[in-house]
């Protein structure tokens, strides 16, 4: 075999090979982000930049850790259940974010539990 025939077939095999990375690549696109990267709540205290991947990511919590109700609904959504007034057996949208972000930093010493250590803005 001559090396001119050698690299004619080298040649068909990359852009065979690259023909196929192509459509493999474009029949199974990469899961699209819906989970929040990064969420910013407006508060009247003062906003709070909440580091959704961070979380997930960085510090390994699970789903159900926040969306504790995952188990019977597809809703992400805090304020699909919980509304700006609660009662006893419902807490308001804030008491519900309170209790469960400075819940779990309270009880692992670690992450913001100061006011103005998340309402940073
Ligand atoms: C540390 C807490 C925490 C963890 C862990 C967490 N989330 Fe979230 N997530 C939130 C909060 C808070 C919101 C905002 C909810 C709101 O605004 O009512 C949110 C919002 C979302 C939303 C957007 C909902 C919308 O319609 O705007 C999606 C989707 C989501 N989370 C998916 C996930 C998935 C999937 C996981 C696990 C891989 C996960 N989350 C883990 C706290 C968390
Ligand atoms: C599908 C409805 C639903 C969604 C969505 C929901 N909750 Fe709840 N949540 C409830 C109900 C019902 C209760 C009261 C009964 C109970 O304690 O489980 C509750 C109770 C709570 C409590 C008090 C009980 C406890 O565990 O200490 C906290 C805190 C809380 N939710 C936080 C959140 C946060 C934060 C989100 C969003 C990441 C969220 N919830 C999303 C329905 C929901
Ligand atoms: C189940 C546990 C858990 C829950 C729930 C949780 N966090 Fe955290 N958070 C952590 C841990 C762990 C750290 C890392 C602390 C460190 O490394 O110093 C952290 C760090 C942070 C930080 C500082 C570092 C950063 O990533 O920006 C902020 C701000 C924060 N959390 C906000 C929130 C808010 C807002 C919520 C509720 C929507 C929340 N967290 C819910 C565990 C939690
Ligand atoms: C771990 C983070 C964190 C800490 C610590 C924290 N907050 Fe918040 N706070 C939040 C988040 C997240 C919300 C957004 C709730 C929402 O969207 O309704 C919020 C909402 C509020 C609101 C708005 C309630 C409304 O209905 O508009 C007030 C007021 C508030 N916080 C005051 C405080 C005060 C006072 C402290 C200290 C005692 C404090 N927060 C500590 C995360 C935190």
């Amino acid at each position: 075999m001559s090396s001119k025939r050698d690299l004619q077939i080298a040649s068909l095999l990359i852009i065979v090979l690259l023909i196929a990375g192509i459509t493999c690549y474009a029949a199974f696109p990469p899961p699209s982000p819906e989970q929040p990267v990064r969420i910013m709540f407006q508060t009247s205290a003062g906003k709070v930049l909440f580091g959704h991947a961070s979380h997930i990511g960085e510090y390994d919590l699970s789903c159900k850790d926040c969306h504790h109700n995952l188990d019977d609904e597809k809703t992400y959504r805090c304020s699909d259940c919980h509304e700006k007034t609660g009662d006893d057996d419902m807490p308001s949208l804030s008491d519900a974010f309170h209790t469960k972000c400075k819940g779990c930093h309270e009880d692992n010493g670690s992450g913001p539990v100061e006011c103005n250590s998340c309402h940073v803005l």
